[in-house]
Protein backbone atom coordinates (compact mmCIF):
# COMPACT_ATOMS: atom_id res chain seq x y z
CA UNK A 1 0.00 0.00 0.00
CA UNK A 2 1.62 3.40 -0.76
CA UNK A 3 0.84 6.17 1.23
CA UNK A 4 0.30 10.34 -0.21
CA UNK A 5 0.20 12.58 2.50
CA UNK A 6 -1.97 16.44 1.19
CA UNK A 7 0.04 18.93 2.73
CA UNK A 8 -1.62 22.56 3.44
CA UNK A 9 -1.20 24.45 0.70
CA UNK A 10 1.63 26.66 1.12
CA UNK A 11 3.86 24.84 3.33
CA UNK A 12 7.34 24.51 1.83
CA UNK A 13 6.69 19.89 2.50
CA UNK A 14 7.79 17.51 0.23
CA UNK A 15 5.71 14.78 -0.57
CA UNK A 16 7.12 11.45 -0.39
CA UNK A 17 5.65 7.91 -1.26
CA UNK A 18 6.79 5.61 1.04
CA UNK A 19 5.84 2.11 1.10
CA UNK A 20 3.74 1.33 4.89
CA UNK A 21 4.75 -1.95 5.15
CA UNK A 22 8.13 -1.55 6.19
CA UNK A 23 7.73 1.10 9.00
CA UNK A 24 9.96 -0.65 11.33
CA UNK A 25 13.49 -0.46 12.51
CA UNK A 26 15.45 -3.81 11.65
CA UNK A 27 18.68 -4.93 12.40
CA UNK A 28 20.84 -3.50 9.43
CA UNK A 29 22.52 -6.88 8.63
CA UNK A 30 20.54 -10.02 9.19
CA UNK A 31 22.48 -13.11 10.23
CA UNK A 32 22.01 -16.81 10.85
CA UNK A 33 20.82 -17.33 14.39
CA UNK A 34 23.93 -18.04 16.59
CA UNK A 35 23.57 -19.89 20.04
CA UNK A 36 27.02 -18.20 21.55
CA UNK A 37 26.49 -14.74 23.11
CA UNK A 38 29.34 -12.31 24.03
CA UNK A 39 27.52 -10.74 27.35
CA UNK A 40 28.74 -8.18 29.49
CA UNK A 41 30.27 -4.74 29.19
CA UNK A 42 34.58 -5.90 29.41
CA UNK A 43 33.75 -9.20 27.61
CA UNK A 44 32.56 -7.52 25.22
CA UNK A 45 35.07 -5.39 24.50
CA UNK A 46 38.07 -8.01 24.52
CA UNK A 47 35.95 -9.98 22.03
CA UNK A 48 35.38 -7.13 19.53
CA UNK A 49 39.04 -5.88 19.82
CA UNK A 50 40.40 -9.84 19.27
CA UNK A 51 39.42 -10.30 15.66
CA UNK A 52 41.20 -13.12 15.21
CA UNK A 53 39.21 -15.47 17.63
CA UNK A 54 35.87 -13.30 16.29
CA UNK A 55 36.09 -12.43 13.12
CA UNK A 56 34.01 -10.34 10.67
CA UNK A 57 34.89 -12.39 7.52
CA UNK A 58 31.43 -13.48 7.18
CA UNK A 59 28.61 -13.18 4.81
CA UNK A 60 25.34 -11.12 6.32
CA UNK A 61 22.37 -11.20 4.63
CA UNK A 62 22.92 -14.53 2.13
CA UNK A 63 19.53 -14.51 1.31
CA UNK A 64 19.75 -11.00 -0.37
CA UNK A 65 23.42 -10.29 -1.80
CA UNK A 66 26.83 -12.43 -2.35
CA UNK A 67 29.29 -9.79 -1.79
CA UNK A 68 30.50 -8.68 1.38
CA UNK A 69 29.25 -5.46 2.93
CA UNK A 70 32.64 -3.04 3.31
CA UNK A 71 34.45 -2.55 5.83
CA UNK A 72 31.90 -4.47 7.86
CA UNK A 73 32.32 -7.43 6.71
CA UNK A 74 36.16 -7.19 6.23
CA UNK A 75 39.56 -8.09 9.23
CA UNK A 76 41.73 -6.18 9.52
CA UNK A 77 44.50 -5.47 8.05
CA UNK A 78 42.62 -5.13 4.81
CA UNK A 79 39.77 -3.56 7.03
CA UNK A 80 41.89 -0.79 7.94
CA UNK A 81 42.68 0.22 3.96
CA UNK A 82 38.80 0.51 3.45
CA UNK A 83 38.21 2.34 6.85
CA UNK A 84 40.92 4.78 6.07
CA UNK A 85 39.83 5.86 2.42
CA UNK A 86 36.06 6.16 3.98
CA UNK A 87 36.94 7.82 7.27
CA UNK A 88 37.44 11.29 5.72
CA UNK A 89 33.68 11.51 4.39
CA UNK A 90 32.61 10.86 8.18
CA UNK A 91 35.04 12.93 10.18
CA UNK A 92 33.39 15.56 12.99
CA UNK A 93 34.38 18.45 11.37
CA UNK A 94 33.04 17.48 7.57
CA UNK A 95 29.42 16.59 9.64
CA UNK A 96 29.10 19.64 11.88
CA UNK A 97 29.66 21.77 8.25
CA UNK A 98 26.25 20.38 7.66
CA UNK A 99 24.60 21.21 10.97
CA UNK A 100 22.61 24.10 9.58
CA UNK A 101 20.96 22.23 6.69
CA UNK A 102 19.89 19.66 9.13
CA UNK A 103 18.25 22.14 11.21
CA UNK A 104 16.46 23.49 8.64
CA UNK A 105 15.54 19.74 7.49
CA UNK A 106 14.40 19.07 11.10
CA UNK A 107 12.37 22.76 11.21
CA UNK A 108 10.49 21.58 8.35
CA UNK A 109 10.06 18.45 8.58
CA UNK A 110 8.71 18.82 12.50
CA UNK A 111 6.32 21.54 11.42
CA UNK A 112 4.68 20.19 8.55
CA UNK A 113 3.82 17.08 11.18
CA UNK A 114 2.49 19.24 13.79
CA UNK A 115 0.78 21.09 11.02
CA UNK A 116 -1.45 17.73 10.29
CA UNK A 117 -3.27 15.35 12.02
CA UNK A 118 -2.80 11.43 11.71
CA UNK A 119 0.75 11.12 10.46
CA UNK A 120 2.94 8.59 11.78
CA UNK A 121 6.51 9.65 13.44
CA UNK A 122 8.59 6.92 11.75
CA UNK A 123 6.79 7.03 8.29
CA UNK A 124 6.08 10.82 7.86
CA UNK A 125 8.82 12.21 10.04
CA UNK A 126 11.79 10.53 11.01
CA UNK A 127 12.24 8.21 7.81
CA UNK A 128 12.04 11.48 5.13
CA UNK A 129 13.87 13.40 7.66
CA UNK A 130 17.27 10.74 8.24
CA UNK A 131 17.47 10.08 4.16
CA UNK A 132 17.12 14.00 3.64
CA UNK A 133 20.22 14.09 6.42
CA UNK A 134 22.35 11.60 4.18
CA UNK A 135 21.10 13.23 0.54
CA UNK A 136 22.71 16.49 2.27
CA UNK A 137 26.00 14.01 3.67
CA UNK A 138 26.30 12.23 0.44
CA UNK A 139 25.44 15.24 -2.13
CA UNK A 140 22.72 13.31 -3.73
CA UNK A 141 19.42 15.53 -3.01
CA UNK A 142 17.80 14.12 -6.13
CA UNK A 143 17.89 10.32 -4.35
CA UNK A 144 16.01 11.37 -1.67
CA UNK A 145 12.66 10.67 -2.53
CA UNK A 146 13.97 7.48 -3.72
CA UNK A 147 15.60 6.33 -0.23
CA UNK A 148 12.08 7.01 1.30
CA UNK A 149 9.98 5.02 -1.02
CA UNK A 150 12.50 1.70 -0.31
CA UNK A 151 11.06 2.28 4.04
CA UNK A 152 13.20 1.91 7.07
CA UNK A 153 14.58 -1.31 5.18
CA UNK A 154 16.58 -1.63 2.26
CA UNK A 155 15.96 -5.20 1.76
CA UNK A 156 11.89 -5.15 2.17
CA UNK A 157 11.88 -1.85 -0.58
CA UNK A 158 8.86 -3.40 -2.89
CA UNK A 159 6.97 -5.62 0.03
CA UNK A 160 7.44 -7.81 3.01
CA UNK A 161 9.17 -10.55 1.45
CA UNK A 162 13.21 -9.59 1.56
CA UNK A 163 14.63 -9.01 -1.81
CA UNK A 164 17.66 -7.39 -2.92
CA UNK A 165 17.03 -6.27 -6.12
CA UNK A 166 14.98 -2.37 -5.72
CA UNK A 167 18.54 -1.52 -3.82
CA UNK A 168 20.82 -3.80 -6.31
CA UNK A 169 19.11 -1.89 -9.56
CA UNK A 170 19.46 1.28 -7.59
CA UNK A 171 23.40 0.37 -6.94
CA UNK A 172 23.79 -0.56 -10.70
CA UNK A 173 22.32 3.34 -11.88
CA UNK A 174 24.72 4.97 -9.85
CA UNK A 175 28.15 2.88 -10.50
CA UNK A 176 27.74 3.47 -13.87
CA UNK A 177 26.81 7.15 -13.60
CA UNK A 178 29.72 7.61 -11.64
CA UNK A 179 31.91 5.61 -13.78
CA UNK A 180 31.09 8.19 -16.73
CA UNK A 181 31.80 11.12 -14.08
CA UNK A 182 28.74 13.29 -14.47
CA UNK A 183 28.26 14.00 -10.86
CA UNK A 184 30.29 14.95 -8.28
CA UNK A 185 28.99 13.56 -4.94
CA UNK A 186 29.97 10.54 -2.47
CA UNK A 187 29.60 7.59 -4.97
CA UNK A 188 31.81 9.39 -7.68
CA UNK A 189 33.99 9.46 -4.88
CA UNK A 190 33.98 5.97 -4.21
CA UNK A 191 34.23 4.83 -7.20
CA UNK A 192 37.12 6.51 -7.94
CA UNK A 193 38.86 5.01 -4.79
CA UNK A 194 42.39 3.20 -5.17
CA UNK A 195 44.02 0.20 -3.38
CA UNK A 196 47.72 0.04 -4.94
CA UNK A 197 47.03 1.77 -7.59
CA UNK A 198 43.67 -0.14 -8.67
CA UNK A 199 40.33 1.19 -8.72
CA UNK A 200 38.07 -0.25 -6.68
CA UNK A 201 35.55 -3.17 -8.43
CA UNK A 202 31.76 -2.80 -8.86
CA UNK A 203 31.44 -5.64 -6.46
CA UNK A 204 33.67 -3.74 -3.76
CA UNK A 205 31.39 -0.69 -4.93
CA UNK A 206 28.38 -2.15 -3.86
CA UNK A 207 29.72 -3.38 -0.81
CA UNK A 208 30.80 -0.21 0.30
CA UNK A 209 27.52 1.76 -1.08
CA UNK A 210 25.00 -0.80 0.31
CA UNK A 211 26.18 -0.58 3.91
CA UNK A 212 26.46 3.56 3.79
CA UNK A 213 22.64 3.53 2.74
CA UNK A 214 21.61 0.61 5.03
CA UNK A 215 23.73 1.83 8.32
CA UNK A 216 22.62 4.97 8.54
CA UNK A 217 18.70 3.95 8.23
CA UNK A 218 17.02 1.93 10.78
CA UNK A 219 19.31 2.61 13.72
CA UNK A 220 18.88 6.46 13.26
CA UNK A 221 15.22 5.63 13.06
CA UNK A 222 15.03 4.10 15.85
CA UNK A 223 17.00 6.72 17.67
CA UNK A 224 15.22 9.61 17.17
CA UNK A 225 11.89 8.22 17.20
CA UNK A 226 12.78 6.69 20.89
CA UNK A 227 13.81 9.90 21.71
CA UNK A 228 10.18 11.22 21.14
CA UNK A 229 8.79 8.17 22.66
CA UNK A 230 10.81 9.32 25.95
CA UNK A 231 9.64 12.90 25.72
CA UNK A 232 6.39 11.85 25.67
CA UNK A 233 6.68 9.97 28.63
CA UNK A 234 9.10 12.38 30.87
CA UNK A 235 7.99 15.63 29.79
CA UNK A 236 10.43 16.49 33.18
CA UNK A 237 13.25 15.55 30.91
CA UNK A 238 11.93 18.03 27.75
CA UNK A 239 11.33 20.82 30.28
CA UNK A 240 15.10 20.17 31.64
CA UNK A 241 17.37 19.98 28.11
CA UNK A 242 15.01 22.91 26.62
CA UNK A 243 16.22 25.17 29.84
CA UNK A 244 19.86 23.76 29.38
CA UNK A 245 20.50 22.83 25.75
CA UNK A 246 23.65 22.26 26.45
CA UNK A 247 22.94 19.08 27.90
CA UNK A 248 21.37 17.90 24.66
CA UNK A 249 24.67 16.00 23.45
CA UNK A 250 25.05 13.81 26.97
CA UNK A 251 21.36 13.48 26.59
CA UNK A 252 21.67 11.88 23.01
CA UNK A 253 24.65 9.37 24.72
CA UNK A 254 22.22 8.40 27.37
CA UNK A 255 19.24 7.87 24.58
CA UNK A 256 22.11 5.67 22.34
CA UNK A 257 22.64 3.68 25.49
CA UNK A 258 19.30 2.75 26.40
CA UNK A 259 17.64 2.20 23.19
CA UNK A 260 20.79 0.17 21.54
CA UNK A 261 18.99 0.64 17.79
CA UNK A 262 21.58 -2.40 16.78
CA UNK A 263 21.39 -4.22 19.59
CA UNK A 264 24.18 -7.25 18.10
CA UNK A 265 25.98 -8.59 15.58
CA UNK A 266 27.75 -11.53 14.34
CA UNK A 267 31.27 -12.94 14.40
CA UNK A 268 32.36 -16.29 13.21
CA UNK A 269 35.14 -18.37 14.92
CA UNK A 270 36.16 -19.40 11.28
CA UNK A 271 36.50 -16.76 8.57
CA UNK A 272 34.68 -17.51 6.09
CA UNK A 273 36.66 -17.04 3.00
CA UNK A 274 39.75 -19.29 4.72
CA UNK A 275 38.25 -22.55 3.71
CA UNK A 276 35.08 -24.83 2.33
CA UNK A 277 34.45 -26.20 5.41
CA UNK A 278 32.36 -23.97 7.58
CA UNK A 279 31.11 -25.66 10.56
CA UNK A 280 27.48 -24.72 11.11
CA UNK A 281 28.43 -23.50 14.82
CA UNK A 282 30.56 -20.83 13.70
CA UNK A 283 28.94 -17.96 14.78
CA UNK A 284 28.90 -15.70 17.66
CA UNK A 285 26.82 -12.78 18.93
CA UNK A 286 28.05 -9.86 19.93
CA UNK A 287 25.46 -8.31 22.78
CA UNK A 288 25.80 -4.64 22.45
CA UNK A 289 23.08 -4.01 24.43
CA UNK A 290 23.98 -5.90 27.17
CA UNK A 291 26.95 -4.57 27.86
CA UNK A 292 24.87 -1.42 27.68
CA UNK A 293 22.81 -2.70 30.38
CA UNK A 294 25.64 -3.97 32.72
CA UNK A 295 24.87 -3.10 36.23
CA UNK A 296 28.64 -2.99 36.61
CA UNK A 297 29.20 -0.11 34.31
CA UNK A 298 26.09 1.87 34.78
CA UNK A 299 24.24 2.42 37.43
CA UNK A 300 20.55 2.06 37.51
CA UNK A 301 20.90 0.49 33.68
CA UNK A 302 16.78 0.15 33.38
CA UNK A 303 16.59 4.19 33.82
CA UNK A 304 17.12 7.01 31.42
CA UNK A 305 19.26 9.26 33.32
CA UNK A 306 19.94 12.05 31.37
CA UNK A 307 22.86 12.93 34.12
CA UNK A 308 24.81 10.34 33.86
CA UNK A 309 27.97 11.55 32.86
CA UNK A 310 30.11 8.46 32.44
CA UNK A 311 28.70 6.94 29.46
CA UNK A 312 30.87 4.40 27.64
CA UNK A 313 28.01 2.63 25.89
CA UNK A 314 28.74 0.15 23.15
CA UNK A 315 26.07 1.11 20.92
CA UNK A 316 28.30 1.89 18.32
CA UNK A 317 30.28 -0.85 18.77
CA UNK A 318 33.95 -1.17 19.90
CA UNK A 319 37.18 -1.84 18.43
CA UNK A 320 38.07 -1.59 14.58
CA UNK A 321 34.21 -1.74 13.40
CA UNK A 322 33.28 0.90 15.41
CA UNK A 323 30.39 2.93 13.59
CA UNK A 324 32.02 5.07 10.81
CA UNK A 325 28.63 6.95 11.30
CA UNK A 326 28.76 7.98 14.87
CA UNK A 327 29.27 11.85 14.32
CA UNK A 328 26.30 11.53 11.52
CA UNK A 329 24.38 10.11 14.37
CA UNK A 330 25.45 12.84 16.92
CA UNK A 331 25.01 15.96 15.05
CA UNK A 332 21.50 14.77 13.52
CA UNK A 333 20.35 13.21 16.75
CA UNK A 334 21.29 16.52 18.24
CA UNK A 335 20.22 18.96 16.14
CA UNK A 336 16.66 17.12 15.56
CA UNK A 337 15.86 17.42 19.05
CA UNK A 338 17.06 20.95 19.69
CA UNK A 339 14.43 22.04 16.74
CA UNK A 340 11.96 19.93 18.35
CA UNK A 341 12.56 21.12 21.99
CA UNK A 342 12.78 24.90 20.68
CA UNK A 343 9.24 24.48 19.46
CA UNK A 344 7.87 24.08 22.91
CA UNK A 345 5.29 21.06 22.64
CA UNK A 346 4.16 18.98 24.77
CA UNK A 347 2.90 15.67 22.97
CA UNK A 348 1.39 12.20 23.37
CA UNK A 349 1.52 9.12 22.06
CA UNK A 350 0.35 5.66 21.68
CA UNK A 351 2.37 2.57 22.34
CA UNK A 352 0.39 0.18 20.41
CA UNK A 353 3.03 -0.33 17.81
CA UNK A 354 6.04 -0.66 19.77
CA UNK A 355 7.01 -3.50 19.86
CA UNK A 356 9.46 -3.89 23.66
CA UNK A 357 12.60 -6.21 24.60
CA UNK A 358 11.19 -9.12 26.95
CA UNK A 359 12.46 -10.11 30.77
CA UNK A 360 14.87 -7.75 32.26
CA UNK A 361 14.80 -5.50 29.23
CA UNK A 362 10.50 -5.78 29.11
CA UNK A 363 10.39 -1.69 29.12
CA UNK A 364 13.11 -1.31 26.70
CA UNK A 365 11.79 -0.44 23.05
CA UNK A 366 12.99 -3.25 20.61
CA UNK A 367 10.80 -1.89 17.25
CA UNK A 368 8.70 1.31 16.53
CA UNK A 369 6.49 -0.81 14.08
CA UNK A 370 4.99 2.82 14.03
CA UNK A 371 4.17 5.67 16.27
CA UNK A 372 1.16 8.24 16.64
CA UNK A 373 1.34 11.28 18.31
CA UNK A 374 -1.92 11.66 19.48
CA UNK A 375 -1.75 15.16 21.25
CA UNK A 376 -0.03 17.90 21.88
CA UNK A 377 0.02 21.23 23.39
CA UNK A 378 0.00 24.24 22.79
CA UNK A 379 0.62 24.61 19.02
CA UNK A 380 2.53 27.43 19.88
CA UNK A 381 5.49 28.23 18.04
CA UNK A 382 3.57 26.65 14.59
CA UNK A 383 3.83 28.96 11.87
C1 LIG B 1 21.87 5.23 15.89
C2 LIG B 1 22.72 5.17 14.87
C3 LIG B 1 23.71 4.06 14.63
C4 LIG B 1 24.00 2.95 15.37
C5 LIG B 1 23.39 2.55 16.71
C6 LIG B 1 25.01 2.20 14.67
C7 LIG B 1 25.59 1.03 15.13
C8 LIG B 1 26.69 0.44 14.57
C9 LIG B 1 27.44 -0.65 15.16
C10 LIG B 1 27.10 -1.32 16.47
C11 LIG B 1 28.46 -0.95 14.31
C12 LIG B 1 29.54 -2.02 14.53
C13 LIG B 1 29.13 -3.31 13.90
C14 LIG B 1 30.08 -4.45 14.23
O1 LIG B 1 30.95 -4.33 15.09
O2 LIG B 1 29.91 -5.52 13.61
C15 LIG B 1 28.36 -0.07 13.17
C16 LIG B 1 29.21 -0.07 12.09
C17 LIG B 1 29.01 0.71 10.97
N1 LIG B 1 28.09 1.74 10.81
FE1 LIG B 1 26.77 2.36 12.19
N2 LIG B 1 25.29 2.85 13.49
C18 LIG B 1 24.54 4.00 13.43
C19 LIG B 1 24.55 4.95 12.43
C20 LIG B 1 25.31 4.88 11.29
C21 LIG B 1 25.32 5.87 10.24
C22 LIG B 1 24.55 7.20 10.28
C23 LIG B 1 26.12 5.38 9.25
C24 LIG B 1 26.49 5.98 7.92
C25 LIG B 1 25.95 7.05 7.42
C26 LIG B 1 26.64 4.11 9.71
C27 LIG B 1 27.51 3.30 8.99
C28 LIG B 1 28.23 2.25 9.55
C29 LIG B 1 29.29 1.54 8.86
C30 LIG B 1 29.75 1.78 7.43
C31 LIG B 1 29.78 0.58 9.75
C32 LIG B 1 30.91 -0.41 9.50
C33 LIG B 1 32.19 0.13 10.14
C34 LIG B 1 33.36 -0.82 10.05
O3 LIG B 1 33.16 -2.01 9.84
O4 LIG B 1 34.49 -0.34 10.16
N3 LIG B 1 26.13 3.83 10.93
N4 LIG B 1 27.28 0.78 13.36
Amino acid sequence: MNLEQSIPSGSAALLYKVNQLKYRATMTVSHSKSEKVIHGHADLRIALRDTQKYSSDLQGDSDVRDYRQIPLEVDPPKHHVYRSLLAPQFVKPVIESHADEFASISDRLLHQYFQNTGLDVVADLVLPLVMENLGVIYRRPQDVAEWVSWGSDVWTAESEVRDGAVLHRYLDRIYKEALEGRTKDVWQEIASLEIDGIQISESEFRGIAGVLLAGGRDTVIKLLTGSLWHFAKHPEDADRLRANPDLIPRAVQELLRFLSPLPAMNRTTVPESSTEELPPDRYVSMSFISGNFDETVFANPLEIDLDRERNPHLSFGFGPHTCIGNHVTEVEARVFLETFLAMNIKIEISESEIIFHQGRLKNVPDRFVSLKVVAWSPPSGLN
